[in-house]
């Protein structure tokens, strides 16, 4: 059974085909991933521009499909079902993918499948590696969620905790921009902090103790706070002007970059880690946009060899946002027997 994904819940219009192999260890194979990446035209602003990501996807999807079938050699007839994200995420955008998925849908007489976008990265870890050991710990950081979850059977994801305030990569874009750097940050900080010392700038790490008020059925100790650091990195930087000290060389640039990278990186490992401590996860995993930093990607590794459990990252075409991954979770529910009615409607804050 061929699916087609469709993604559009941000900044990134995709559509994929995925394959079904009947093979429990790969049980799924990528037929086709076509990501028309909107990058370029949110960077002049400095961040996405909601107005502008939808206009652009309702430009771009319907030879981004075109592409997506032609690649993979598919028809529309053999099809089994189309999976698009429902949310969460830009309520404009979520409606171009939602309402080209519903109409294409009735037009190919095809079951629906609405999937959430977080389902989609989690997914993201077994569409390359096959069913991976549960009970898992799973954490998808990206521009949008840095949030922790509980996967104790295959398409069960429970959330264990989530930021309070800004997510991970929005904290490198911020502090990217702070410093000049442009956008997004996330690349750009991870290659300058290679040349930096990560001990020269004193960066607060965050400990939540206490419980969100928001969000009662969660304990909070696993929670993340970025705003803090951002802030703090800000600060710095200020107190430097106001001394009058001359610019910011490449080389304290450098160093600003690979300190705030040592603690934001430190944070996540170590609360993925207890969280998975706490839940005896049998394998831990990273997915999303920030799962592509270098230093994450090395400290993931070389904890998990320590703690001897098996670790999961995606490659980096599939940690950013793609229909392969969303084409993979639809699978999942499909097979659940979830499908959604025609008259569905896009989230913004769709919960998971
Ligand atoms: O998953 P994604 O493509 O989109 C969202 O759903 O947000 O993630 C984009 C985020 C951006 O904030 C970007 O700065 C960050 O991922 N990012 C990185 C790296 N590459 C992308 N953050 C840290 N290190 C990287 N190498
Ligand atoms: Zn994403």
């Amino acid at each position: 059974m061929r699916i087609l994904g469709i993604e559009t819940s941000c900044d990134e219009t995709s559509a994929a085909v995925v394959e079904e192999t009947g093979d429990a260890a790969t049980p799924w194979v990528i037929r086709s991933n076509v990501i028309a990446s909107q990058v370029q035209i949110h960077r002049e602003w400095g961040g996405v521009v909601p107005e502008l990501a939808s206009r652009q996807h309702i430009r771009d999807i319907c030879d981004v499909v075109e592409r997506a079938l032609g690649d993979a050699h598919t028809r529309w007839s053999d099809l089994g079902a189309v999976a698009v994200t429902q949310g969460p995420g830009l309520i404009g955008s979520l409606l171009v993918g939602v309402a080209f998925a519903k109409a294409a849908a009735a037009a190919a007489s095809l079951p629906i499948v609405a999937v959430h976008h977080l389902a989609g990265h989690i997914e993201s870890l077994v569409l390359e590696n096959g069913e991976i050991p549960l009970p898992a710990v799973v954490l998808v950081v990206s521009g949008g969620h840095t949030s922790l979850y509980l996967v104790a059977n295959p398409g069960q994801y429970r959330l264990l905790s989530r930021t309070r305030d800004d997510a991970a990569g929005e904290a490198y874009d911020k502090v990217a921009k702070l410093l000049g750097l442009g956008y997004p940050g996330g690349p750009v900080i991870d290659r300058l902090a290679k040349n930096g010392n990560d001990r020269a700038v004193h960066l607060p790490t965050t400990r939540l103790t206490h419980a969100d008020r928001n969000a009662p059925h969660l304990k909070g100790d696993l929670d993340f706070s970025f705003s803090g650091l951002k802030t703090a990195v800000l600060r710095f930087v200020r107190h430097r002007e106001a001394e009058g000290a001359p610019p910011l060389n490449d080389q304290e640039i450098a160093d600003i970059c690979a300190s705030f990278q040592r603690v934001v990186v430190h944070v996540l490992i170590d609360r993925l880690f207890d969280a998975a401590r706490r839940h005896q996860a049998r394998s831990i995993g990273i997915a999303g946009g920030v799962s592509a930093n270098s230093r994450l990607r090395a400290e993931l590794e070389e904890q998990g060899r320590r703690r001897e459990i098996p670790t999961f990252l995606p490659s980096l075409p599939l940690s950013t946002d793609n229909a392969a991954m969303i084409a993979a979770a639809g699978l999942r529910k499909f097979r659940a027997g979830i499908t959604a009615a025609i008259d569905f409607n896009a989230a913004a804050a769709l919960a998971l």
